[in-house]
């Protein structure tokens, strides 16, 4: 078992460089399957473990993977030869579902094996399975644990999403680049890695425009082709930096980034007091007094993105008066609140909403890392924190954040990654 410890209470301070985006990576890896040739990626975060499991996956079907350098790869899909992907390989998390639409694509038949991933609250697919059916499929779902599409031709339609899905969009999206026709995907999710997932398919041969609007039309191709490509910065890496600076009251240099992506977080700080430069491809964020408060609401991109809500709210249990927090995409995204009052905030939460009253201190504690995102809280908030923090579950942090201690650590934070034996247990008796 592993945890990490970090002794708060040190400001924050130089550059740090962004890695390639999750999101976007876990869309783009199986889109490549689409093309029967060779296709590099690059600025890839290769050493996450939710995209270790998209390559896996991808060895599993039949493609070759070759690591180039530390962030490139090349995939060769000439002879993936299945479309079977069993639970084995899916459990782990939610992007494994992406392989329903690829394979689509690519032979018409998909038989995988629901998805893992954070538990967020209830994470239906009828909105997946009702384009794949808009698209000529076949779909069941059998004993609500392995998803099989079936479709003699796949055929361009209108897909209307009953409510803004990133996952729904990237899916019909695999699935529509090669059907006959045209497909419009209506009420279209806009967020960053939806158009980089749309100009990777471009650059493979397929026609998808309108992608970062509500309306994405897609005029399916007949072949596809390899390319080189590279992965955008990773916008949620990028913030939670942002918002370590400033719990932190430090001054840091975020690079590889596109500030466009983090306007939504950029003016909440800003809101909050803090100080955000932008420049071509960088941020600059800085903050030397107790933070004031502010009002979040949780929104499909440009809002502010649930994925930035548990990271934001560990800084405003620090700030100056009441925040509200509000979260409008997941029922159970507050878990983390019961670590943070571990270590001193004053949060109520009822149902979707969060009542911040700002404490002048945390104080570090154990506590665990209930998801990925709940985990990069749990950072900024022992690094924000008087004393030691230790951190345990840290496998979810693992799943999205690269080289996250030798990053922190290059800002000067006092973190460390440490071994730590089980604790004993019933089975062990005996
Ligand atoms: C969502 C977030 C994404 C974030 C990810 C992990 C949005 C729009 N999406 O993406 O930014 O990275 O969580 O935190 O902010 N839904 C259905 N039926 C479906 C699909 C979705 O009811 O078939 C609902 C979900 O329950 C959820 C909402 O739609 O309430 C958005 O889901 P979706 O965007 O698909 O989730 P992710 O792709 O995981």
């Amino acid at each position: 078992m592993e945890k990490f410890v970090i002794n708060g209470g040190i400001p924050l301070r130089g550059e740090v460089t962004v890695s390639g985006a999750k999101n976007a990576a876990l869309a783009v890896i199986p889109a490549a399957i689409l093309s029967q040739d060779i296709c590099r990626l690059e600025n890839v975060p290769v050493s996450i473990s939710d995209v270790n499991y998209m390559m896996k996956t991808l060895k599993y079907i039949g493609a070759g993977v070759k690591l180039i350098d530390k962030n490139t790869i090349e995939i060769d899909s000439r002879h993936v030869n299945s479309y079977v992907i069993s639970h084995d390989m899916t459990k782990y998390l939610r992007a494994s579902y992406y392989f329903i639409g690829a394979l689509l694509g690519r032979f018409g038949r998909a038989r995988v094996a629901m998805p893992g991933g954070c538990y967020l609250g209830p994470r239906p697919i009828d909105q997946h399975i009702k384009g794949f059916e808009a698209l000529g499929a076949k779909v069941s779902v059998e004993d609500n644990a392995i998803v099989e599409a079936v479709a003699e031709n796949l055929t361009g339609s209108p897909v209307y999403l009953d409510m803004v899905s990133v996952g729904a969009t990237v899916n019909i999206m695999l699935a529509a680049v090669k059907a006959e026709g045209l497909t419009v995907i209506e009420n279209a999710a806009k967020e960053p890695h939806i158009v980089d997932l749309a100009n990777f398919l471009n650059s493979m041969g397929a026609d998808v425009r309108g992608a970062g609007t509500d309306v994405i039309k897609i005029r399916g191709v007949e072949n596809m082709h390899g390319c080189t490509y590279s992965i955008i910065p990773d916008q949620i890496e990028a913030g939670t930096f942002m918002v370590a600076a400033v719990a932190s009251k430090g001054d840091v240099l975020i690079k590889n980034v596109i500030p466009k992506h983090l306007e939504s977080i950029s003016t909440k700080l800003i809101e909050c007091g803090a100080t955000v430069e932008e420049f071509d491809e960088a941020v600059r964020v800085s903050m030397d007094s107790r933070p004031g408060k502010c009002n979040i609401k949780t929104m499909p991109h440009p809002g502010f993105p649930t994925d930035m809500q548990p990271q934001m709210a560990v800084l405003l249990s620090l700030a100056k008066g009441t925040s509200i927090v509000s979260e409008s995409i997941w029922s159970n995204r507050f878990r983390y609140t019961e670590q943070l009052a571990r270590m001193g905030a004053d949060i109520s939460v009822d149902g979707q909403l969060a009542v911040i009253r700002g404490v002048e201190a945390l104080k570090g504690a154990p506590v665990k890392a209930d998801d990925l995102r709940a985990g990069a809280a749990m950072i900024i908030a022992g690094l924000a924190a008087n004393g030691r923090t230790e951190i345990e579950d840290i496998l979810h942090i693992d799943r999205g954040y690269e080289n996250v201690v030798e990053k922190f650590g290059s800002l000067g934070a006092d973190i460390r990654r440490v071994y730590c034996v089980e604790p004993f247990s019933a089975t062990d008796a005996g």
